[in-house]
């Protein structure tokens, strides 16, 4: 757990309602933050401000709609200034190239990539206008660093939310804005039994064998909790990781050189 504070910081989350968007809104608030929970339907941003304290807000935001996204980011601006922006939207759909249907291709790149794009775009311009030092965290994946037969897609998008932090923050050090991108391993999550369940049908087999197979990946061969992941992504939307900018950061137990 980190020790650094952050009262007068306002970080804004989207995929709050997820595994690893709800332990970021739990420990920027442990910390002192305040928190703007963004996701695509309200009641999941409420439900990851349930029995937090602190005063924090809940909003509603398609990230595959760059109308809706301009919308609510006027409407979280307009309820105080966001040092932080975490974007931890995403959806995995298994198939091989060959297979992939096209509207399966649209809705994952919608998401994962597209709406990052949206989220950059409408996040920055009133952070440049305030002149305020800010930082933003892009959730990667250890499938942005490397390809996996039946993952193309999913790859794809993660590996471009990567080019994406680097010319974004190329872009920005200029104005003080720091971009990262954070690229867990296999998380104990919903979001791995749904691809453990997808990878057990694509190949055949045991999606509980997949899952445990998943599990034993990496030097460490463990699983990575929400925890770690969301304690290395509020790090870098603080003012702690003043120096780091434009990187790529594995949160994988060694996954990558294990
Ligand atoms: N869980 C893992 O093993 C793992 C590993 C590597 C990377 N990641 C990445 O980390 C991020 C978070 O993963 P997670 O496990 O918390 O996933 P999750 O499925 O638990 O959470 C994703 C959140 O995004 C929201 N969301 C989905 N579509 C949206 C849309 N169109 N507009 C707005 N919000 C939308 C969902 O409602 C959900 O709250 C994702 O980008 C994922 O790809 C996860």
């Amino acid at each position: 757990m980190l020790t650094m504070r952050l009262e007068g910081h306002r970080t804004a989350v989207l995929g709050a309602g997820g595994a690893i968007g709800r332990a970021c809104v739990r420990q920027l608030a442990e910390l002192g933050g305040e928190v703007a929970a963004l996701d695509r339907d309200k009641t999941f941003a409420e439900g990851a401000l349930d029995g937090v304290a602190g005063t924090h807000r809940a909003y509603e935001a398609d990230v595959a709609d760059p109308g809706a996204v301009s919308a609510t980011v006027e409407a979280v601006w307009a309820d105080g200034p966001v040092d932080g922006v975490i974007y931890a939207p995403g959806i995995a759909i298994t198939s091989d190239v060959a297979d992939m249907a096209w509207p399966d291709y649209r809705r994952l790149m919608a998401v994962n990539l597209d709406g990052a794009f949206h989220a950059a775009q409408a996040f920055v311009k009133p952070m440049i206008a305030a002149k305020r030092p800010g930082a933003f965290v892009f959730l990667s994946s250890m499938a942005g660093l490397r390809g996996e037969a039946g993952a193309s897609a999913y790859c794809a998008s993660k590996f471009g939310l990567i080019g994406l932090t680097q010319s974004f923050a190329a872009e920005l050090t200029p104005h003080h804005i720091r971009v990262n991108a954070v690229c867990p391993g296999n998380v104990d999550s919903p979001l791995l039994r749904q691809v453990s369940e997808d990878i057990a049908a694509y190949r055949g087999g045991d999606a509980d064998d997949v899952h445990a197979e998943a599990a034993k990946i990496g030097a460490a061969r463990r699983l990575v909790t929400a925890d770690e992941v969301a304690s290395v992504c509020v790090w870098l939307v603080s003012p702690a990781a003043s120096a780091v900018t434009g990187t790529a950061l594995p949160v994988d137990v060694g996954a990558l050189v294990g």
